[in-house]
């Protein structure tokens, strides 16, 4: 019987892709939690004009918090034109911000739905008509905190992370999920996208001798012997580079 070998997505991020064998594993979807300010957008960014401009894959951007204008501002500091990678029909984008502002119950005819439910199936028709129209190989949902904190109950939450998993991969594409990193330390609580991903990437901060130090940890990811000890990364006027040789604690 012959094992398929798994095809490798590289991420874009200097240094990361040696931590996982090359690359991403193809068609999964990972979950990269940090703390604020720690990257994650610009890592996804970085991960999705990366697929662009060295590939030519499309990519799919799923906006949750952030308006257009801004992440477009932001982004744009690194060299990176999402505008123009979108009207070129390289990028696709879902403004999934108003679902933020929907009433906790939603009339449709004579049912009520709730704001989670109605936020999740109205987010996947958007990423699916999406998909259809721009074939994207990359996409990224930036971030899923505020959907997911909408389902107090463990049970629907689970549903709803796996309802949300499974759209993105039937797209097919490989898929970068962002998350706040709500627990930290040796012995945190894991979350439960946690588990249910098929990769989680974390980003946090580390006081080593008195100072801040910025780690990115492959906390798992299926398919790939990865290196799981946190690594010094650094944000700078390119994005984010990690130093994979080097290690946090000594
Ligand atoms: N040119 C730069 N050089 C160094 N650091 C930068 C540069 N531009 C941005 N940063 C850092 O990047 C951080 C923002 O990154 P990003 O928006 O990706 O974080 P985030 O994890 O998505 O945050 P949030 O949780 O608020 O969404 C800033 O806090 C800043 O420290
Ligand atoms: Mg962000």
């Amino acid at each position: 019987m012959s094992v398929e070998t798994t095809e490798r997505v590289k991420t874009g991020v200097t240094g990361l892709d040696d931590l996982i064998e090359g690359g991403l594993p193809a068609g999964r979807v990972i979950l990269v939690s940090g703390e604020p300010g720690s990257g994650k957008t610009i890592l996804a960014s970085q991960f999705l004009v990366s697929g662009i401009r060295k590939f030519g894959e499309t990519g799919l951007f799923v906006c949750m918090e952030e308006a257009r204008n801004h992440l477009y501002r932001e982004m744009k500091r690194f060299g990176w034109d999402l505008e123009g990678l979108e009207s070129a029909g390289s990028l696709g984008f879902v403004d999934a911000t108003p679902l933020r502002l929907l009433p906790e119950k939603v009339n449709i005819g004579d049912v009520a739905i709730d704001r989670g439910d109605f936020s999740m199936m109205t987010l996947i028709q958007a990423i699916n008509k999406e998909v259809q129209r721009i074939k994207p190989k990359r996409i990224v949902v930036d971030p899923i905190t505020s959907l997911i904190i909408q389902y107090p109950d463990i049970i629907q939450r689970r549903g709803a992370i796996l309802d949300l998993v499974g759209a993105l991969v039937s797209s097919g594409a490989t898929c970068i999920m962002t998350s706040e990193l709500r627990h930290t330390g040796l012995k945190r609580r894991l979350d439960v996208e946690e588990f249910l991903s098929h990769g989680v990437i974390l980003l946090q901060n580390h006081l080593i001798n008195g100072s801040i130090v910025r780690a990115i940890q492959v906390e798992k990811m299926r398919e790939t012997n990865c290196e799981t000890q946190p690594k010094p990364y650094k944000i700078s006027s390119s994005g984010i580079e990690v130093f994979a040789k080097e290690s946090v604690f000594r």
